[in-house]
């Protein structure tokens, strides 16, 4: 256990922390400080007692989407705020506020619980509401920008606590201005927009049959959250039994050129349209390539499904970081096509334009 160091009544920082059970994917990592702040005003403050003394500072949700150095020489800070609020009904559309501290499933299921759309196809989710908007969480046909109206985050720079709206949020396919601007942002709060009415969204591949297996019609955001967690859970490996961050790369986008040319060799080469050029299925491609319950030492490549990295026990993210280097490698060698990864990784640049140095962790 770390030494307790009382920099004002709302902040303690700990010391030589251990993060090993503060990583989904269970890596050894230890910081030198450790913070926990329960809002926007007491991380300005930890964000001035770092810049003090000198400290790189790292944010961190749950470490669900994130791989962690053995060591990290700064200081590692969190948000609390597990607040839920709903400030305004008005039609069919209630505007609530989010803690960044609030497990975002238990938002989904709060949520669900009370008849609300709008996030309902994102259970399961792992990771926090602040790690949400950095990669734009999205699964089953839906994502967090549908509904998220803004974001509350202090900016690095300045201290000044902001309300970005989505246009400010730039969010993408897996991406946002929080991760593009790496170190500029903490996330303390989101507003999020959902619905009293609404459709399920059964479009996504395997939706409609695991409402049909389970007898479900998709009536409800509690059906939808029922039927989607029984499909996560066959599909991809739990981190509680098998510790992953999900899916470790982006689905990559090609031209409408490059699929046709890489369609003429591997006729079976899934692609749906994504903009002017289609998104392949990483997954795919990396079990292709035989990577699909590969093991190397403590590291390996889940039996279920290709996209996710597992850790057996005993490594690190030296480990864990060179398999994905490997298989990014193959992967090009084999199609030319370019795999980005999708967990963050502290303490290190922007390895092959692939990580962000920080930001919260999610999955
Ligand atoms: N596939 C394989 N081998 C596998 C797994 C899948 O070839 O081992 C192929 C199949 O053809 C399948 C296709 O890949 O039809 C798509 O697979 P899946 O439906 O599992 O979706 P995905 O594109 O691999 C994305 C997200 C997931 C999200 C699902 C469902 C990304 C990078 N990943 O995966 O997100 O749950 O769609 O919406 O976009 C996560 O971020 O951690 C995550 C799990």
């Amino acid at each position: 256990p770390g030494v307790g160091l009382r920099m004002s009544d709302a902040v303690t920082w700990m010391e030589d922390a251990d993060l090993a059970t503060s990583n989904s994917l269970r890596l050894p990592s230890r910081a030198r400080w450790l913070v926990s702040v329960p809002d926007a005003p007491a991380a300005v403050e930890a964000l001035a007692g770092a810049s003090a003394k000198g400290l790189t500072l790292w944010v961190l949700g749950e470490g669900s989407n994130v791989v962690l150095p053995s060591q990290l020489d700064g200081l590692v800070l969190r948000v609390s705020d597990e607040d839920i609020r709903i400030l305004e009904h008005r039609g069919d559309s209630v505007r609530l506020r989010v803690g960044a501290g609030v497990h975002w499933d238990a938002l989904v299921h709060w949520a669900a619980e009370r008849d609300l759309w709008g996030i309902e196809n994102l259970a399961l989710i792992p990771g926090s509401v602040g790690a949400a908007p950095v990669q734009n969480i999205g699964a089953y046909g839906q994502e967090l920008a549908s509904s998220c109206i803004r974001v509350q985050a202090v900016e690095r720079t300045t201290g000044r606590i902001c309300w970005l709206d989505a246009a400010a949020c730039a969010f993408g396919y897996r991406d946002s201005r929080f991760r593009r601007e790496p170190g500029s942002w903490v996330i303390t709060a989101l507003e999020l927009s959902l619905r009293t009415r609404g459709q399920a969204e059964v479009g996504y591949a395997g939706v409609r049959d695991i409402l049909g297996e389970l007898g479900l019609a998709g009536a409800s955001p509690g059906e939808m959250v029922r039927a989607i967690s029984t499909l996560r859970r066959r599909k991809l490996p739990d981190p509680a039994q098998l510790p992953n961050a999900g899916s470790f790369f982006k689905n990559p986008v090609v031209s409408m050129a490059t699929f046709a040319q890489l369609r003429a060799r591997d006729q079976d080469l899934p692609g749906t349209e994504a903009g002017d050029g289609v998104k392949l299925s990483a997954a795919w491609l990396i079990e292709r390539c035989g990577w699909r319950g590969f093991r190397r030492g403590g590291v390996g490549v889940a039996p279920q499904h290709a996209l996710v990295l597992v850790h057996h026990g005993g490594a690190d993210a030296r480990a864990l970081l060179a398999l994905a280097a490997d298989i990014a490698d193959s992967v090009r060698d084999r199609f030319g096509v370019e795999l980005e990864q999708e967990p963050t990784v502290p303490g290190e640049g922007r390895p092959s334009g692939a990580s962000a140095p920080d930001g919260p962790g999610q999955g």
